[in-house]
């Protein structure tokens, strides 16, 4: 690892490994993965079912901890930090966005939103109003007081990154985004996680199957078997 240039870096994993064990076997779910993710970038995690995407999303923001190796999250170690500290990181630099959405059923898509907001250890906005504007211009300004019941699936992914987006995190990680939207709707989240980089400067790890998401980022990360077999800077993205 080039030391001169990890000031720029918003992740780094080092020598990245996850073990699980399963009855009497252990599975490699991740092996030996090194990585940097410049500041800026967007990159995506490809790779078939089961090679440890997820995996690997989880570890690089705190969801989950490695049996081996480092991460280093905007230079910070987050390998060694107690719970309650690496909670707190990933609530001030980290927004996730899930498959699923998991949005809070019983909450509106004002309150869904807010509640980050609510949690944070140094605000810089005003939960309610932060969240009203979030999801004004993610275009839910007329969807406010539903719950994600009453929302359409893209509806509720947009909820959902308004949620991410909150407190503003330097850092967006998301896990197949799209993989329960039809294809318009994926084409417009698309959009959105480009305006959200060229406008916010936020770094963006999107785990993708999607084709033409990985197409149109900086640069895909290629796993196999819990291994990263390439590093792929896209051509028509180079800058
Ligand atoms: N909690 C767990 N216990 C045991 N094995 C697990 C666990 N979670 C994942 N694995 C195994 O680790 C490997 C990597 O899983 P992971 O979920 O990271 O894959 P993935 O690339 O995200 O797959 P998909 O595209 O299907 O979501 C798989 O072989 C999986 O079976
Ligand atoms: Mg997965």
């Amino acid at each position: 690892m080039n030391d001169s240039i990890t000031n720029a870096n918003m992740l780094i994993a080092q020598g990245l490994s996850r073990q699980l064990r399963v009855g009497e076997h252990v599975i490699h779910a991740l092996h030996e993965v090194d990585l940097a993710i410049e500041a800026g970038e967007m990159i995506g995690i490809v790779g078939p079912s089961g090679s440890g995407k997820s995996t690997l999303l989880g570890l690089l923001g705190g969801l989950d901890r490695p049996s081996s190796g480092k991460v280093i999250l905007d230079g910070i170690d987050i390998s060694e930090l107690s719970e309650d500290r690496i909670t707190e990181i990933r609530n001030e630099k980290i927004g996730f966005i899930f498959q699923f959405f998991n949005l809070i059923p019983t909450l509106n898509a004002l309150e869904n939103v807010a509640l980050p907001l609510q949690f944070a250890r140094q605000p810089k906005f005003r939960p309610e109003q932060r969240a009203r504007e979030l999801l004004t211009r993610l275009g839910l300004g007329d969807r406010l007081r539903h719950r994600p019941a009453e929302l359409s699936g893209g509806q509720q992914q947009r909820v959902a990154i308004a949620r991410a987006l909150a407190n503003q995190p330097p850092l967006l990680l998301a896990d197949e985004p799209t993989g329960n939207l039809d294809r318009s709707a994926s084409v417009e989240l698309l959009e959105l996680l480009h305006e959200i980089r060229d406008t916010e400067k936020t770094t963006i790890v999107v785990v993708t199957h999607d084709a033409a998401i990985a197409a149109s980022l900086d640069r895909a990360l290629t796993l196999e078997d819990g291994r990263l077999v390439e590093q792929e800077r896209a051509i028509a993205a180079a800058h």
